[in-house]
C-alpha cells in the first residue's frame, strides 16, 4: 500500500510533467493531422468524372445485313438495314430499363412492364411514352462506327443512317 504521507519527489514531478506534455503535444499531432486531412479534401476538386457519351462500335463488317445488335455496356442499339447502319438507344422510355432485342418476335421488348418496339424504334405496345430515340452514328477516319449516345437524331433520315 502506498504511503500518502511520504511528500512526491522533484524527479516525479518532473516525470509527471514529461508525460502530461507529451500527452498534449500528441493530441496537438492527430488534431493537426485531422485538419490537414480535412483541408486537403476541402481544396480537392469536386468534380464528378462520367464516361464519354461516344461510343466505339468496331468495324461496320461485325454488323450483317438486317441485324439487331445490342451493346449491353454501352445501352444502345446498332443496326444495320438495307438504307444503311443507325443506332437507337437501348434504354426504354418508360422507366428507364435495358430493353432487348427477340429475334423471334423481329421487335425489341422491354423486360419490365412490357412496351414493345420496331426495330426502328417505333413503339407498338406498352406504357412507354415515346419511341426509342436514334443517336448520331458516324465512321472515323480508322472505319470505325462512333455513336454519340447524348446526341438524338430524327428518325429515318438520310443523315441518320451511315452507308459504307
Ligand atoms: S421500363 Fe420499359 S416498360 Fe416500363
Amino acid at each position: 500500500m502506498p504511503d500518502e504521507t511520504k511528500p512526491v519527489s522533484s524527479d516525479d514531478a518532473v516525470d509527471r510533467r514529461k508525460f502530461f506534455a507529451k500527452l498534449g503535444l500528441g493530441s496537438l499531432t492527430i488534431a493537426a493531422a485531422g485538419t490537414a486531412a480535412f483541408a486537403y479534401q476541402f481544396l480537392e476538386p469536386n468534380v464528378l468524372y462520367e464516361p464519354s457519351p461516344v461510343v466505339n462500335a468496331g468495324k461496320p463488317d461485325r454488323y450483317p445485313l438486317d441485324s439487331v445488335t445490342l451493346d449491353v455496356n454501352s445501352g444502345i442499339y446498332i443496326i444495320h438495314s438495307q438504307e444503311g447502319y443507325f443506332s437507337l438507344s437501348a434504354v426504354c422510355t418508360h422507366l428507364g430499363c435495358l430493353t432487348a432485342w427477340k429475334p423471334e418476335l423481329n421487335l425489341i421488348a422491354c423486360p419490365c412492364h412490357g412496351s414493345k418496339f420496331e426495330r426502328d424504334g417505333k413503339k407498338i405496345e406498352g406504357p412507354a411514352p415515346r419511341p426509342l430515340p436514334w443517336k448520331r452514328i458516324w465512321l472515323n477516319d480508322d472505319g470505325d462506327l462512333l455513336v454519340d449516345r447524348s446526341t438524338d437524331v430524327p428518325p429515318l433520315q438520310r443523315d441518320s443512317f451511315v452507308r459504307v
